[in-house]
């Protein structure tokens, strides 16, 4: 949902420091007040602890041996691993993810009642720990069948093809319950993005390899997609005409297309995860 009044407050933190990072920040967040009017923010990158300095983040860590996100681990292969967090028994590392990640978010309202939603919560694994790159929310239930509600991946792990794995998750897990999923809207300049150059690349892919022309049913059936998210992309894409009542696709320009960089590869294989319930 959007929200009008969050739009025009001004930054109140200038940048975190996370992990290896200091992160320049984007947006006002609505913190605890304990924690703004601070130049610098310092976040444990494994708790999302927040502290005024970084001694005490120091002595946090001194303290606390975990160097990994709360909640299951449900995805591992190479050195990236998901974690599924559920709100209601993490709340706190929930909400603290939500603050931070408004940071980044100008449009989004901000949930406190973070007990409905499941985060998946993306790491870079090394000897030091899981390193928090991104993650997405997902309510618990949709009536609208919103598979993902909020999407990030830190500034520093941009333009590196993490927001797209995570797409990727989300139609996974879509398909595995059976339901066909869509972002939750309006999406940002940077989720259009993102998620236009995801329903591209699989549309694309699956046009290309079908042995035979496939309906716009067949498609949502195939990529979990919403027939509507399937039809505005081939129409941004130029390739879909609207003729006597039927959808045409044009599969000379199919062939022609040229797609953007693929991504992180998402491998299903690698995903250890059955619906709730
Ligand atoms: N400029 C132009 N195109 C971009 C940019 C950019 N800055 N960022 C992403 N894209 C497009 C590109 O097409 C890119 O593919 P390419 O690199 O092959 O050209 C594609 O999006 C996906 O790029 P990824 O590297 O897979 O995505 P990234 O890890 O950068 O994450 C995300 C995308 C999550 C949207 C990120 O930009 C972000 O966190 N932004 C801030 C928060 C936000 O706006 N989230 C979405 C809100 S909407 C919602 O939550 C449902």
């Amino acid at each position: 949902a959007a929200t009008s009044d969050a739009v025009t407050q001004v930054k109140n933190i200038q940048s975190v420091v996370l992990g290896k990072w200091e992160i320049e920040t984007w947006y006002y967040s609505p913190l605890p007040p304990e924690y703004t009017g601070l130049n610098t923010l310092y976040v444990c990158e494994f708790t999302l602890k927040m502290f005024r300095s970084r001694e005490a983040l120091e002595r946090h860590w001194a303290r606390n041996p975990r160097r990994h996100p709360p909640g299951t681990e449900i995805y591992r292969k190479d050195h990236i691993s998901v974690f599924e967090v559920d709100g209601a028994r993490n709340r706190i590392y929930a909400q603290n993810l939500c603050y931070i990640s408004k940071l980044f978010l100008d449009h989004k309202t901000l949930y406190y009642d973070v007990d409905v939603f499941w985060f998946y919560v993306m790491c870079e694994v090394d000897e030091l720990g899981c390193h928090l790159v991104g993650y997405f929310s997902k309510e618990k239930v949709s009536d609208e069948h919103y598979n993902v509600a909020c999407i990030l991946t830190l500034p520093p792990y941009q333009r590196k093809g993490y927001g797209k794995f995570l797409i990727a998750l989300s139609y996974e897990l879509s398909r595995r319950e059976q339901v066909r999923g869509s972002p939750e809207k309006p999406l940002s300049d940077l989720g259009l993005l993102s998620y236009r150059s995801y329903w591209s690349q699989v549309l694309i892919d699956l046009l290309r390899e079908a042995p035979h022309p496939l309906s716009i049913e067949e498609m949502a059936e195939r990529t979990m997609m919403k027939t509507e998210d399937i039809i505005g992309t081939l129409r941004a894409l130029d390739i879909i005409q609207y003729y006597e009542g039927q959808h045409i696709i044009d599969l000379r320009k199919v062939q022609d297309m040229k797609l953007g960089s693929r991504g992180l590869p998402f491998d299903p294989q690698a995903l250890r995860w059955t619906p709730p319930g």
